[in-house]
């Protein structure tokens, strides 16, 4: 019943605050994204929070879209690695989910099953993977690939590459360990299988070499917003990540998801829609808007500027900035789902091209007060516009701990979070789940997706 309905929110950290500035302000830590204490206290607090998990973006390159004077004018360049921040991560926490981002198109599905599965069983069962294929040209010049491979290419590695995965996750039965000291026999050994992989793109042999997951599968998140990108979400995520502009766009979103899940054969309910959500959260909504006020009032505009056409994917230069923004063509390589947020809530605001900068040097923050906070996730959740949300903060300090202080309490008052986690591993805390082997056959109560 719509009334009964819970939000799932992931803490989804830019550790040194999404406002670009935010780590000028005098409460932000010190070293917000290197030191390992304060990202575990941050992390220790979410937790306290009870939100459901916690989830790290990744790209495998330095932010090449800012050049490197703007660049050097934000916290944005350095990050920890994440499957090493999350192992360790792992053992400072109990109950919150780990989801982290690995890409398809610059990895073997053997590291990545590899990885994951060990970080599943380290967590007791909080392990989740935040399937990416990689957006960004400067990616590839890592990898020694010139051209970025092109879009949908990258979603078709993608789809066989989490086949593997998946397949070398199975590769062990789930009772297939006897360990029994008196005979002698270790695992069953019928009960390991061998993938034998040969494809358009990767050829994998397997077994894998480490145990099947605690949860099955990880759990899987995927933000694919082009419809090759939606589809191929919608066949495999537990949780679907989106950027929605406004409520009206994020029920056209929820009812499209759930629509191309039910196609697939899926419970719709077992597919949790996500959007992001960027806020700067006072003790109340004048604090919030004075903090926001003085992060905007460290703004260089050159720095800003460039934000925004980083964004876009299109040079500004001889246009006024007081004047609206222009047509924009279709980002190529970029994001094109954040390119349409940008673009959209231009046209809904009336915003000039400064205006729509501002915005950017927010990264889209929001200012909220605890109530109105609680508000705005009461009517996506209970208006069927989300099943969730992906929180993440402008600021880099207070805005965290007044969520759990106060946001929390409030919707746990009118029922729409948990109280507390509610089952062992992240799968049953967010209500998706386990995964049948595809050696073995269905139980009843599983998913055979
Ligand atoms: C909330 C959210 C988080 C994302 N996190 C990442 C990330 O960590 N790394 C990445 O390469 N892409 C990330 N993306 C980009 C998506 O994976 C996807 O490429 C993008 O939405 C464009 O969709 P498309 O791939 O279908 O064109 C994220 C997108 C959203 C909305």
């Amino acid at each position: 019943m719509a009334d009964k309905r819970e939000a799932v929110l992931f803490f989804f950290p830019e550790w040194g605050g999404m406002h670009m500035t935010a780590w000028r302000d005098p409460e932000a830590p010190a070293d917000p994204t290197m030191d390992f204490a304060t990202i575990r206290q941050m992390v220790q607090t979410a937790e306290r929070g009870k939100f459901h998990g916690f989830f790290l973006a990744d790209t495998l390159a330095i932010r090449h879209s800012l050049g490197r004077a703007e660049l050097s004018r934000t916290a944005k360049g350095v990050r920890f690695e994440p499957m090493t921040l999350m192992s360790a991560l792992s053992t400072q926490t109990e109950r919150i989910g780990l989801i982290l981002t690995e890409s398809t198109t610059y990895n073997e599905p053997f590291h990545v099953a590899r990885q994951f599965a060990s970080l599943d069983h380290l967590s007791d069962g909080r392990a989740g993977w935040n399937v990416v294929t990689s957006g960004t040209p400067a990616e590839s010049l890592n990898f020694g690939r010139e051209e970025h491979m092109d879009h949908d290419l990258r979603y078709r590695r993608g789809e066989e590459f989490f086949e593997i995965v998946t397949g070398l996750w199975d590769s062990w039965d789930d009772d297939a360990f006897l360990r029994d000291k008196e005979s002698g026999v270790y695992f069953h050994p019928e009960a390991v299988h061998q993938l034998d992989h040969r494809g358009e793109f990767l050829s994998v042999a397997g077994p894998l070499n480490v145990a099947r997951p605690i949860q099955g599968r990880p759990l899987i998140a995927q933000a694919g917003s082009s419809p090759v990108g939606r589809a191929f979400a919608a066949r495999i995520a537990d949780a679907i990540y989106t950027l929605a502009a406004d409520f009206d766009k994020g029920r056209e979103f929820y009812e499209e998801i759930k629509g191309l899940a039910s196609d697939a054969g899926r419970d719709p309910a077992a597919v949790k829609v996500m959007p992001a959500m960027i806020a700067v959260v006072g003790r109340t909504q004048a604090e919030a808007e004075e903090r926001m006020e003085r992060l905007d009032s460290l703004v260089v505009p050159e720095v800003g500027m460039a934000q925004l056409e980083s964004i876009l994917e299109f040079d500004f230069s001889g246009h006024d900035l007081d004047g609206p923004v222009p047509e924009v063509p279709e980002t190529k390589l970029g994001s094109r789902g954040r390119q349409q947020f940008f673009l959209e809530k231009a046209r809904r605001e009336n915003l000039s091209i400064r205006g729509l900068m501002q915005f950017a040097a927010r990264t889209g923050a929001v200012a909220f007060g605890p109530e109105e906070l609680a508000d705005h996730i009461e009517q996506w959740v209970r208006g069927e516009a989300a099943d969730g949300f992906n929180v993440t903060f402008g600021d880099a300090a207070g805005s965290l701990e007044n969520f759990v202080d106060l946001v929390v309490p409030e919707l746990q008052r009118r029922g729409v979070f948990h109280r507390d986690y509610s089952g062992a591993t992240l799968r049953e805390s967010v209500g998706v789940p386990r995964p049948p082997s595809r050696y073995a056959p269905a139980v009843a109560g599983e998913s055979v997706d």
